[in-house]
């Protein structure tokens, strides 16, 4: 089978480093295989370095971006629970119908195609009721537009609410000064 090389240019997919390909095509280990458990531990605290934490839970996840996100969410929302999404495009109702799927109370903060959601906003809408989580899209790829988190995750974190950001298309350039309020951390197969 011959599979032309493309050089991706879009936020994703993009072109592993060849190390990666070559690695791909390696015979396969047991997920109980004492090879398999050292390289499992390699890529967890590699992982810890890329999320700058010493969580010990720090994982690869075989899944797209959008499993991953749906795994935060499913994880953390329950019925009863309120969450906070700001929309700024597709990826953000995506956001919203996950947060809803897990059976929390959705209040979106909605802007039009292009801008970004004000962090006055997030702070009224939480003063006005808590919510257990804040999620919004850093990168929203169907728009272009880049929300700025920093001020946002203060936010949420003042007001005890975890902070959750899709970064799937983002987070080579999200080591913002948002990062110590990003609770969980993920990112996605496409950087
Ligand atoms: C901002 C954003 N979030 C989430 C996703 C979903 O990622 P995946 O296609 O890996 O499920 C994409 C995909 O392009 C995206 O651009």
């Amino acid at each position: 089978m011959l599979i032309p090389e493309r050089l991706l240019m879009g936020p994703g997919p993009s072109n592993p480093h060849p190390d990666v390909t070559q690695a791909l095509a390696a015979p396969l280990v047991g997920h109980l295989d004492p090879y398999f458990l050292q390289v499992m531990d390699e890529t967890m605290s590699n992982l810890r370095m890329v999320f700058g934490t010493e969580n010990h839970h720090t994982i690869p996840m075989s899944a797209t971006g959008s499993g991953g996100l749906e795994t935060i969410m499913l994880n953390l929302l329950e019925p009863g629970d309120e969450a906070v999404v700001g929309i700024i495009g597709y990826f953000g109702h995506r956001l919203a119908a996950m947060a809803s799927k897990a059976g929390a109370t959705v209040r979106t903060l909605e802007e039009d195609p292009g801008q970004i959601i004000d962090p006055g906003r997030i702070q009224a809408e939480l003063e006005k009721k808590p919510a257990k989580l804040v999620a919004v899209v850093h990168a929203e790829t169907s728009t272009g537009a880049c929300q700025p988190l920093e001020e946002i995750g203060k936010i949420a974190h003042d007001h005890g609410a975890l902070f959750v950001v899709d970064c799937v298309t983002s987070s080579p350039a999200w080591k913002s000064s948002a990062f110590p309020y990003l609770r969980p951390k993920l990112t996605g197969s496409q950087c």
